[in-house]
Protein backbone atom coordinates (compact mmCIF):
# COMPACT_ATOMS: atom_id res chain seq x y z
CA UNK A 1 0.00 0.00 0.00
CA UNK A 2 2.79 2.35 1.28
CA UNK A 3 4.26 4.84 -1.88
CA UNK A 4 1.65 3.48 -4.54
CA UNK A 5 -1.08 5.39 -3.97
CA UNK A 6 -0.93 7.75 -7.03
CA UNK A 7 -3.76 10.46 -5.28
CA UNK A 8 -1.86 14.12 -4.76
CA UNK A 9 -3.06 14.75 -1.57
CA UNK A 10 -4.57 18.55 -0.73
CA UNK A 11 -1.80 19.74 1.66
CA UNK A 12 0.86 18.29 -1.36
CA UNK A 13 -1.40 19.96 -4.03
CA UNK A 14 -1.11 23.50 -2.25
CA UNK A 15 2.58 23.24 -1.47
CA UNK A 16 3.08 22.99 -5.44
CA UNK A 17 0.81 26.08 -6.09
CA UNK A 18 2.61 27.98 -3.60
CA UNK A 19 5.94 27.31 -5.35
CA UNK A 20 4.56 27.69 -8.59
CA UNK A 21 3.46 30.98 -7.76
CA UNK A 22 6.32 32.12 -6.37
CA UNK A 23 8.40 31.50 -9.38
CA UNK A 24 5.94 32.62 -11.78
CA UNK A 25 6.30 36.42 -9.55
CA UNK A 26 9.55 36.14 -8.31
CA UNK A 27 10.33 38.52 -4.89
CA UNK A 28 6.56 39.18 -4.24
CA UNK A 29 4.91 38.90 -0.84
CA UNK A 30 3.08 35.55 -0.04
CA UNK A 31 -0.15 35.86 2.08
CA UNK A 32 0.00 32.74 4.36
CA UNK A 33 -3.85 32.04 5.65
CA UNK A 34 -3.20 28.66 5.59
CA UNK A 35 -0.81 27.41 8.67
CA UNK A 36 -2.09 26.24 11.36
CA UNK A 37 0.16 26.70 14.25
CA UNK A 38 0.84 29.63 16.04
CA UNK A 39 3.27 32.56 14.10
CA UNK A 40 4.97 33.47 17.72
CA UNK A 41 6.76 31.93 20.19
CA UNK A 42 6.11 30.76 23.91
CA UNK A 43 5.80 32.97 26.42
CA UNK A 44 9.25 34.63 28.02
CA UNK A 45 8.34 32.82 31.54
CA UNK A 46 7.38 29.37 29.75
CA UNK A 47 11.11 29.46 27.96
CA UNK A 48 12.69 30.64 31.24
CA UNK A 49 11.36 27.89 33.22
CA UNK A 50 12.12 24.98 30.58
CA UNK A 51 15.82 27.28 30.87
CA UNK A 52 15.82 26.29 34.70
CA UNK A 53 14.48 22.87 34.08
CA UNK A 54 16.77 21.73 31.36
CA UNK A 55 20.02 21.98 33.99
CA UNK A 56 18.62 19.91 36.78
CA UNK A 57 20.22 16.12 37.00
CA UNK A 58 16.78 14.96 38.15
CA UNK A 59 14.74 15.81 35.14
CA UNK A 60 17.16 13.89 32.60
CA UNK A 61 15.65 10.43 32.65
CA UNK A 62 12.62 8.49 30.80
CA UNK A 63 9.57 10.16 32.07
CA UNK A 64 7.80 7.24 31.26
CA UNK A 65 3.91 8.09 31.47
CA UNK A 66 4.83 11.21 32.93
CA UNK A 67 5.21 13.35 36.04
CA UNK A 68 3.16 14.24 38.95
CA UNK A 69 3.44 17.61 38.96
CA UNK A 70 2.18 17.89 35.55
CA UNK A 71 -0.81 15.52 36.46
CA UNK A 72 -1.49 17.91 39.54
CA UNK A 73 -1.17 21.23 37.18
CA UNK A 74 -3.57 19.98 34.43
CA UNK A 75 -5.91 19.10 37.09
CA UNK A 76 -5.78 22.81 38.95
CA UNK A 77 -6.13 23.77 34.98
CA UNK A 78 -9.26 22.30 34.51
CA UNK A 79 -10.67 23.34 37.66
CA UNK A 80 -9.83 26.99 37.40
CA UNK A 81 -10.31 27.64 33.48
CA UNK A 82 -13.20 25.02 32.85
CA UNK A 83 -15.14 24.60 36.15
CA UNK A 84 -14.10 20.84 36.28
CA UNK A 85 -13.98 19.90 39.86
CA UNK A 86 -13.79 16.39 39.53
CA UNK A 87 -11.00 15.09 38.38
CA UNK A 88 -8.70 12.54 40.43
CA UNK A 89 -4.86 13.63 39.16
CA UNK A 90 -3.55 10.36 40.09
CA UNK A 91 -5.53 8.42 38.18
CA UNK A 92 -8.03 10.46 35.93
CA UNK A 93 -5.17 12.48 33.81
CA UNK A 94 -2.03 11.44 31.85
CA UNK A 95 0.70 13.36 29.56
CA UNK A 96 0.51 13.14 25.71
CA UNK A 97 3.88 13.58 23.82
CA UNK A 98 1.01 16.59 21.71
CA UNK A 99 -2.82 15.42 21.41
CA UNK A 100 -1.69 14.14 17.93
CA UNK A 101 -0.27 10.78 19.21
CA UNK A 102 -2.72 10.65 21.92
CA UNK A 103 -5.34 10.31 19.09
CA UNK A 104 -3.64 7.96 17.20
CA UNK A 105 -3.06 5.88 20.21
CA UNK A 106 -7.02 5.28 20.98
CA UNK A 107 -7.91 2.90 17.97
CA UNK A 108 -4.73 0.76 19.32
CA UNK A 109 -6.84 0.94 22.51
CA UNK A 110 -10.60 0.26 21.64
CA UNK A 111 -10.57 -0.64 17.63
CA UNK A 112 -10.96 -4.47 16.80
CA UNK A 113 -11.46 -5.17 13.39
CA UNK A 114 -15.04 -4.75 12.11
CA UNK A 115 -15.40 -1.59 15.05
CA UNK A 116 -16.64 1.27 14.02
CA UNK A 117 -15.05 4.78 14.91
CA UNK A 118 -17.46 8.18 14.08
CA UNK A 119 -15.41 10.79 13.02
CA UNK A 120 -16.88 14.67 12.04
CA UNK A 121 -15.85 16.33 8.92
CA UNK A 122 -14.39 18.32 7.47
CA UNK A 123 -11.73 17.55 10.65
CA UNK A 124 -8.77 16.62 12.02
CA UNK A 125 -8.53 12.74 10.70
CA UNK A 126 -5.67 10.91 12.54
CA UNK A 127 -8.34 8.46 14.73
CA UNK A 128 -9.95 7.91 11.51
CA UNK A 129 -6.68 6.72 9.36
CA UNK A 130 -5.71 5.04 12.65
CA UNK A 131 -8.63 3.34 12.97
CA UNK A 132 -8.58 1.65 9.42
CA UNK A 133 -4.91 0.21 10.10
CA UNK A 134 -6.14 -1.56 13.16
CA UNK A 135 -8.95 -3.01 10.65
CA UNK A 136 -11.51 -0.86 11.84
CA UNK A 137 -14.18 1.36 9.87
CA UNK A 138 -14.74 5.15 10.00
CA UNK A 139 -18.43 6.67 9.49
CA UNK A 140 -17.85 10.05 8.80
CA UNK A 141 -20.65 12.78 10.44
CA UNK A 142 -20.85 15.95 8.22
CA UNK A 143 -20.61 19.62 10.11
CA UNK A 144 -23.29 21.38 8.08
CA UNK A 145 -23.28 25.34 8.64
CA UNK A 146 -27.75 24.57 9.07
CA UNK A 147 -26.54 22.90 12.51
CA UNK A 148 -24.12 25.19 13.73
CA UNK A 149 -21.28 22.29 12.79
CA UNK A 150 -22.92 20.03 15.45
CA UNK A 151 -23.05 16.84 13.85
CA UNK A 152 -26.46 15.23 13.84
CA UNK A 153 -26.25 12.01 15.93
CA UNK A 154 -30.04 11.05 15.50
CA UNK A 155 -29.02 10.72 11.66
CA UNK A 156 -26.83 7.48 12.25
CA UNK A 157 -28.20 4.34 11.16
CA UNK A 158 -28.45 1.68 14.02
CA UNK A 159 -25.69 -0.55 12.23
CA UNK A 160 -23.40 2.41 12.81
CA UNK A 161 -24.40 2.90 16.28
CA UNK A 162 -24.80 -0.84 17.13
CA UNK A 163 -20.55 -1.05 16.14
CA UNK A 164 -19.12 2.14 16.65
CA UNK A 165 -16.57 2.03 19.91
CA UNK A 166 -15.22 5.71 19.79
CA UNK A 167 -16.72 9.32 18.72
CA UNK A 168 -14.36 11.81 18.00
CA UNK A 169 -15.75 15.30 18.63
CA UNK A 170 -13.46 18.52 18.21
CA UNK A 171 -14.95 21.80 19.93
CA UNK A 172 -14.25 24.12 19.25
CA UNK A 173 -13.68 23.03 16.00
CA UNK A 174 -11.17 22.92 12.93
CA UNK A 175 -12.09 23.94 10.42
CA UNK A 176 -15.39 25.73 10.90
CA UNK A 177 -14.55 27.95 14.72
CA UNK A 178 -17.58 26.79 15.97
CA UNK A 179 -18.16 26.09 19.75
CA UNK A 180 -20.08 22.96 21.29
CA UNK A 181 -22.81 23.97 23.65
CA UNK A 182 -24.12 22.30 26.95
CA UNK A 183 -27.52 21.04 25.84
CA UNK A 184 -24.94 19.58 22.53
CA UNK A 185 -22.52 18.21 25.54
CA UNK A 186 -25.49 16.58 27.58
CA UNK A 187 -26.98 15.02 24.04
CA UNK A 188 -23.71 13.51 23.20
CA UNK A 189 -23.67 12.07 26.94
CA UNK A 190 -27.17 10.47 26.41
CA UNK A 191 -26.48 9.21 23.29
CA UNK A 192 -22.66 7.61 24.14
CA UNK A 193 -24.38 5.73 27.31
CA UNK A 194 -27.21 4.31 25.43
CA UNK A 195 -24.95 3.18 22.64
CA UNK A 196 -22.11 1.88 24.42
CA UNK A 197 -19.72 4.33 22.89
CA UNK A 198 -16.58 6.11 24.22
CA UNK A 199 -16.17 9.99 23.25
CA UNK A 200 -12.83 11.64 22.66
CA UNK A 201 -13.03 15.38 22.63
CA UNK A 202 -10.66 17.03 21.14
CA UNK A 203 -10.09 20.10 23.15
CA UNK A 204 -6.71 21.70 21.20
CA UNK A 205 -8.23 24.83 20.65
CA UNK A 206 -10.61 24.98 23.56
CA UNK A 207 -8.78 28.32 25.20
CA UNK A 208 -9.03 30.52 22.10
CA UNK A 209 -12.73 31.66 22.62
CA UNK A 210 -14.30 34.76 21.28
CA UNK A 211 -17.19 36.16 23.61
CA UNK A 212 -17.52 32.81 25.48
CA UNK A 213 -16.02 31.29 28.19
CA UNK A 214 -14.21 28.06 27.16
CA UNK A 215 -16.45 24.66 27.68
CA UNK A 216 -15.21 21.79 28.71
CA UNK A 217 -16.71 18.44 27.82
CA UNK A 218 -16.14 17.20 31.38
CA UNK A 219 -18.19 19.79 32.49
CA UNK A 220 -21.19 18.31 31.64
CA UNK A 221 -22.61 15.70 34.06
CA UNK A 222 -22.09 11.97 33.37
CA UNK A 223 -19.62 13.54 30.72
CA UNK A 224 -16.64 11.24 33.05
CA UNK A 225 -18.69 7.95 32.56
CA UNK A 226 -18.63 7.85 28.93
CA UNK A 227 -15.09 9.85 28.25
CA UNK A 228 -12.16 12.08 28.18
CA UNK A 229 -10.88 15.38 27.14
CA UNK A 230 -7.28 15.72 24.96
CA UNK A 231 -5.80 19.39 25.99
CA UNK A 232 -3.26 20.79 24.53
CA UNK A 233 -0.52 23.36 25.13
CA UNK A 234 0.79 24.03 21.52
CA UNK A 235 -2.41 26.51 20.36
CA UNK A 236 -3.31 27.86 23.99
CA UNK A 237 0.28 28.78 24.79
CA UNK A 238 2.22 28.91 21.83
CA UNK A 239 4.20 25.55 22.26
CA UNK A 240 3.75 23.50 19.18
CA UNK A 241 6.97 22.56 18.88
CA UNK A 242 7.67 21.28 22.99
CA UNK A 243 4.74 18.66 22.02
CA UNK A 244 2.89 18.66 25.69
CA UNK A 245 -0.73 17.55 25.94
CA UNK A 246 -2.94 15.74 28.72
CA UNK A 247 -5.92 13.67 28.13
CA UNK A 248 -8.51 13.74 31.36
CA UNK A 249 -11.48 12.07 32.16
CA UNK A 250 -12.69 8.40 32.63
CA UNK A 251 -10.54 6.49 34.44
CA UNK A 252 -10.79 2.94 33.04
CA UNK A 253 -10.37 4.76 29.53
CA UNK A 254 -6.82 6.33 31.14
CA UNK A 255 -5.72 3.45 32.17
CA UNK A 256 -5.62 2.07 28.75
CA UNK A 257 -4.73 4.65 27.30
CA UNK A 258 -1.29 4.37 29.84
CA UNK A 259 -1.30 1.06 28.91
CA UNK A 260 -0.92 1.21 25.27
CA UNK A 261 1.45 4.72 25.86
CA UNK A 262 3.76 3.05 27.82
CA UNK A 263 4.38 0.43 25.51
CA UNK A 264 5.13 3.57 22.42
CA UNK A 265 7.43 6.16 24.09
CA UNK A 266 9.12 7.15 27.62
CA UNK A 267 7.45 9.96 27.83
CA UNK A 268 7.89 13.85 27.46
CA UNK A 269 10.67 15.31 28.73
CA UNK A 270 10.69 16.17 32.41
CA UNK A 271 11.75 19.79 31.95
CA UNK A 272 9.36 20.27 29.14
CA UNK A 273 6.62 19.19 31.54
CA UNK A 274 7.62 21.36 34.35
CA UNK A 275 7.89 24.32 31.94
CA UNK A 276 4.27 23.08 30.94
CA UNK A 277 3.57 23.04 34.93
CA UNK A 278 4.07 26.70 34.53
CA UNK A 279 2.14 27.88 31.60
CA UNK A 280 -0.87 25.70 33.09
CA UNK A 281 -0.57 27.96 35.97
CA UNK A 282 -0.56 31.25 33.65
CA UNK A 283 -3.78 31.17 31.86
CA UNK A 284 -3.36 34.84 31.32
CA UNK A 285 -1.03 33.57 28.61
CA UNK A 286 -3.95 32.72 26.51
CA UNK A 287 -5.37 35.37 26.89
CA UNK A 288 -3.06 37.24 25.39
CA UNK A 289 -3.04 35.48 22.83
CA UNK A 290 -7.14 35.20 22.16
CA UNK A 291 -6.88 38.74 22.10
CA UNK A 292 -4.48 38.70 19.23
CA UNK A 293 -6.44 36.49 17.05
CA UNK A 294 -9.39 38.15 18.28
CA UNK A 295 -8.03 41.22 16.70
CA UNK A 296 -6.68 39.77 13.33
CA UNK A 297 -10.04 37.55 13.05
CA UNK A 298 -12.23 40.77 13.15
CA UNK A 299 -10.11 42.75 10.21
CA UNK A 300 -9.76 38.97 8.06
CA UNK A 301 -13.93 38.91 8.13
CA UNK A 302 -14.68 42.21 7.71
CA UNK A 303 -12.50 42.39 4.55
CA UNK A 304 -14.25 38.55 3.35
CA UNK A 305 -18.04 40.00 4.30
CA UNK A 306 -17.84 43.12 2.21
CA UNK A 307 -16.71 41.37 -1.07
CA UNK A 308 -19.77 38.92 0.08
CA UNK A 309 -18.77 36.08 1.88
CA UNK A 310 -20.77 35.00 5.12
CA UNK A 311 -17.87 35.18 7.33
CA UNK A 312 -18.15 36.20 10.80
CA UNK A 313 -16.41 35.71 13.53
CA UNK A 314 -16.01 32.13 14.76
CA UNK A 315 -17.00 31.10 17.95
CA UNK A 316 -13.41 30.14 18.80
CA UNK A 317 -10.14 28.72 17.49
CA UNK A 318 -7.99 30.77 14.83
CA UNK A 319 -9.57 29.88 11.70
CA UNK A 320 -12.46 31.78 9.49
CA UNK A 321 -14.47 29.27 7.72
CA UNK A 322 -16.60 30.39 4.55
CA UNK A 323 -18.19 28.78 1.77
CA UNK A 324 -16.78 29.63 -1.54
CA UNK A 325 -18.41 31.42 -4.44
CA UNK A 326 -19.43 30.13 -7.91
CA UNK A 327 -17.43 32.41 -9.48
CA UNK A 328 -15.77 35.24 -10.76
CA UNK A 329 -18.14 38.02 -12.42
CA UNK A 330 -18.21 37.39 -16.25
CA UNK A 331 -14.83 34.74 -15.51
CA UNK A 332 -14.41 31.99 -14.30
CA UNK A 333 -16.02 28.73 -12.37
CA UNK A 334 -15.24 26.83 -9.54
CA UNK A 335 -15.84 23.87 -9.37
CA UNK A 336 -14.92 23.35 -5.69
CA UNK A 337 -13.14 24.65 -2.40
CA UNK A 338 -9.95 23.20 -4.20
CA UNK A 339 -9.90 25.21 -7.27
CA UNK A 340 -11.01 28.27 -5.85
CA UNK A 341 -7.75 28.10 -3.24
CA UNK A 342 -5.63 27.17 -5.95
CA UNK A 343 -6.92 30.30 -7.56
CA UNK A 344 -6.17 32.56 -4.84
CA UNK A 345 -2.40 31.27 -5.17
CA UNK A 346 -1.71 31.91 -8.56
CA UNK A 347 -3.98 35.19 -8.82
CA UNK A 348 -3.47 36.59 -5.20
CA UNK A 349 -0.41 34.99 -3.56
CA UNK A 350 -2.73 34.58 -0.92
CA UNK A 351 -2.30 30.78 0.53
CA UNK A 352 -5.54 29.30 2.07
CA UNK A 353 -6.66 25.73 2.94
CA UNK A 354 -9.43 24.51 0.88
CA UNK A 355 -12.37 21.84 2.57
CA UNK A 356 -14.63 19.99 -0.12
CA UNK A 357 -16.39 17.27 2.56
CA UNK A 358 -19.37 18.30 3.64
CA UNK A 359 -20.00 21.45 1.25
CA UNK A 360 -17.15 23.87 -0.20
CA UNK A 361 -15.16 26.35 1.94
CA UNK A 362 -11.69 27.50 2.85
CA UNK A 363 -10.51 28.13 5.66
CA UNK A 364 -8.45 31.45 6.48
CA UNK A 365 -5.91 31.09 9.52
CA UNK A 366 -5.46 34.01 11.69
CA UNK A 367 -1.78 32.64 12.05
CA UNK A 368 0.22 34.75 9.08
CA UNK A 369 3.46 35.86 10.22
CA UNK A 370 4.25 39.90 11.01
CA UNK A 371 6.81 41.62 12.39
CA UNK A 372 4.99 43.20 14.93
CA UNK A 373 1.15 45.09 15.25
CA UNK A 374 2.01 47.86 12.74
CA UNK A 375 3.15 45.15 10.76
CA UNK A 376 0.25 43.31 11.53
CA UNK A 377 -1.54 46.26 10.07
CA UNK A 378 0.37 45.80 6.83
CA UNK A 379 -0.38 42.63 6.19
CA UNK A 380 -3.90 43.04 6.80
CA UNK A 381 -4.61 46.13 4.47
CA UNK A 382 -2.52 44.30 1.86
CA UNK A 383 -4.73 41.35 1.93
CA UNK A 384 -7.57 44.22 1.78
CA UNK A 385 -5.99 45.81 -1.51
CA UNK A 386 -5.28 42.40 -2.94
CA UNK A 387 -9.15 40.81 -2.86
CA UNK A 388 -10.80 44.24 -3.41
CA UNK A 389 -10.65 43.88 -6.97
CA UNK A 390 -12.14 40.52 -7.64
CA UNK A 391 -15.87 39.92 -8.50
CA UNK A 392 -17.01 37.25 -6.54
CA UNK A 393 -20.99 35.52 -7.44
CA UNK A 394 -21.92 33.07 -4.54
C1 LIG B 1 -8.13 19.58 15.89
C2 LIG B 1 -6.71 19.34 16.19
N1 LIG B 1 -6.38 18.40 17.07
C3 LIG B 1 -5.10 18.14 17.37
C4 LIG B 1 -4.08 18.84 16.76
C5 LIG B 1 -2.67 18.47 17.11
O1 LIG B 1 -2.19 19.22 18.14
P1 LIG B 1 -0.91 18.83 18.96
O2 LIG B 1 0.11 19.84 18.63
O3 LIG B 1 -1.35 18.87 20.40
O4 LIG B 1 -0.50 17.45 18.55
C6 LIG B 1 -4.37 19.83 15.84
C7 LIG B 1 -3.28 20.57 15.16
O5 LIG B 1 -3.44 21.26 14.21
C8 LIG B 1 -5.72 20.09 15.55
O6 LIG B 1 -6.06 21.01 14.65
Amino acid sequence: MFGKEQKIYKFEKIKRAKRAALTAQPGAELIDFGVGEPDEMAFPGVVQALQHEVEKPENRGYADNGIQEFKDAATRYLRRIYGVGNINPETEVLHGIGSKPVLAMFPAIFINPGDVTLMTVPGYPIMGTHTRWYGGEVVNLPLREENGFLPDLDSLPADARKRAKLLYLNYPNNPTGAGATEAFFEKVVKFARENNIIVVQDAAYAALMYGSRPLSFLSVPGAKDVGVEIHSLSKAFNMTGWRLAFVAGNERVIAGYGNVKDNYDSGQFKAIQKAGVYALDHPGISDEITAKYERRLRAMSGVLAELGFNAKMPAGTFYLYVKMPKGVKGGRRFANAEEFSEFLITEKLISTVPWDDAGSYIRFSATFESKGRADEQRVLDEFKKRMSGLQLEF
